[in-house]
C-alpha cells in the first residue's frame, strides 16, 4: 500500500499552496472579494483580441513579446529591454523569487502582505524574514535593517491598501544596495506612487505590475517587471528554462491594446478611486474603521461586529467580500471597490447587519 503522496517529489509534501479567492459561477453575485476591476476592459482590447483570434492561432506567439514590451516601455518612459512580461504578475513574481532570492539568507517581507510571497519561499526553499507591520498596520522601513537576501513589499500593500512614499522605497534600495528590492505595484494605479521612474538610478530595483487590476484584464493573465537590463536578463533565463511562450497571441494583442487606450484607463481608474472614497465615507458613517487605501479595495473592521459574522451575513445577501482568518487581521474584511451600484448594495447590506442587534 502506498500513501496518496508516495509518487510525489519529497519537496512537495511540506508545501502550503496559495488559496485564491473564490470565483463562484453564480449569476447576480456582487463580487467584491478578489480585487478585480468592476469595469470591463477597453473596447479596443476586445477588438484586438477578436482580430488576433481570426489570424495566426496555428502559429506560436512571439516568445519575446516585443510589441507588448515596447507598449509598456513607451507608457513608462523606459526601454523595451527593461521590461519583462509574463503570465500574470504571479508568474513574474515567481520567476523573480527564483532568479534573485535564493541567496541562502532570508528575504525580508511584511507579516501581513500578499500571501503568495511566502508560498514562493516554500516552493524555492527560501527563508521568509518576517517583519511586522506597525500598530497601524503600515510598513515601517526602519524595521528592514537586517542582513538579507532581498526585500519584497507590495506598494500599496495588500490586503491593507496602504501605500508607501517613494522616499521610503529609496531608503530600502540604499540600505540593501547589494540585494534586489522587489516592489510589487499590483494596485499602484489607484493612487500610489510608482517606483518605475527610479529603475535607471537603482541597479537593485525590480518593479512588478499587473494588468489584472487597473487594466481590467484579470482574465487575460498578463503582468510585467521593470528593471535594469541585468535583472531582466535573469528573468529571461528563468522564463526560457520553464516556458518560452507564457503569453499567448490573444493575451499579447489584448494587453498591447490596453496600453494604447490611455483615455479609457484614466477614466476607469478615476471612477474606481471616486467610488472608493464614497464607499469609505459610507462605511465610516456606519461605524466601520477603514484603513487608508491607495488601492481598489478597503480594509475595514467594525468595533461591535465580528468580521466572520459580517462576511457570512453579506454572503447570505449574495455579496462576497474577503475575510482572512489570519493573526492581526481576523477582525477585518477586505472589500473590493465595485461599481456605484455594487457599492450601494454593499452599504445597504452592511447597514442592515450593523443595525440588526
Ligand atoms: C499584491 C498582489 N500582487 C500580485 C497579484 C497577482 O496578480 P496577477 O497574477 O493577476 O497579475 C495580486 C493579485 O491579487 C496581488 O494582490
Amino acid at each position: 500500500m502506498s500513501d496518496a503522496t508516495s509518487f510525489w517529489s519529497p519537496a512537495l509534501r511540506g508545501l502550503v499552496p496559495y488559496i485564491p479567492g473564490e470565483q463562484p459561477l453564480i449569476e447576480g453575485l456582487v463580487k467584491l472579494n478578489t480585487n478585480e476591476n468592476p469595469y470591463p476592459p477597453s473596447p479596443r482590447v476586445v477588438a484586438a483580441i477578436r482580430a488576433a483570434a481570426q489570424e495566426g492561432l496555428q502559429l506560436y506567439p512571439d516568445p519575446q513579446a516585443a510589441g507588448l514590451r515596447q507598449a509598456i516601455a513607451d507608457f513608462h518612459g523606459i526601454a523595451a529591454g527593461q521590461v519583462f512580461a509574463g503570465n500574470g504578475s504571479d508568474e513574474v513574481l515567481a520567476h523573480a523569487f527564483f532568479a534573485f532570492f535564493r541567496q541562502g539568507k532570508p528575504v525580508l517581507m511584511p507579516d501581513i502582505s500578499y500571501s503568495f510571497y511566502k508560498v514562493y519561499c516554500g516552493l524555492y526553499g527560501i527563508d521568509a524574514g518576517i517583519v511586522p507591520l506597525d500598530a497601524a498596520l503600515r510598513i515601517d522601513v526602519a524595521q528592514y535593517r537586517a542582513p538579507c537576501g532581498g526585500v519584497v513589499i507590495a506598494n500599496p500593500n495588500a490586503p491593507t491598501g496602504t501605500g508607501l512614499p517613494l522616499a521610503d522605497i529609496e531608503q530600502l534600495l540604499q540600505q540593501h544596495s547589494r540585494s534586489v528590492v522587489l516592489v510589487d505595484e499590483a494596485y499602484v494605479d489607484f493612487g500610489g506612487e510608482s517606483a518605475i521612474g527610479l529603475v535607471n538610478r537603482y541597479p537593485n530595483l525590480l518593479v512588478v505590475q499587473t494588468l489584472s487590476k487597473s487594466r481590467s484584464l484579470a482574465g487575460l493573465r498578463v503582468g510585467f517587471a521593470a528593471g535594469q537590463r541585468h535583472l531582466i536578463e535573469a528573468l529571461e533565463v528563468v522564463k526560457d528554462s520553464f516556458n518560452s511562450y507564457p503569453l499567448d497571441r490573444l493575451a499579447l494583442a489584448g494587453a498591447t491594446a490596453a496600453y494604447e487606450d490611455r483615455a479609457y484607463f484614466e477614466r476607469t481608474r478615476a471612477a474606481v478611486m471616486q467610488s472608493r472614497e464614497g464607499l469609505r465615507c459610507d462605511l465610516q458613517e456606519l461605524g466601520f474603521e477603514v484603513l487608508p487605501s491607495q488601492a481598489n479595495f478597503l480594509m475595514v473592521r467594525h468595533p461591535a461586529h465580528d468580521a466572520a459574522a459580517l462576511a457570512a451575513g453579506l454572503r447570505e445577501q449574495r455579496i462576497l467580500v474577503r475575510h482572512f482568518r489570519l493573526p492581526r487581521i481576523e477582525q477585518y474584511l477586505r472589500i473590493s471597490v465595485g461599481t456605484p451600484a455594487q457599492c450601494a448594495a454593499l452599504v445597504a447590506a452592511c447597514r442592515a447587519l450593523v443595525s440588526d442587534q
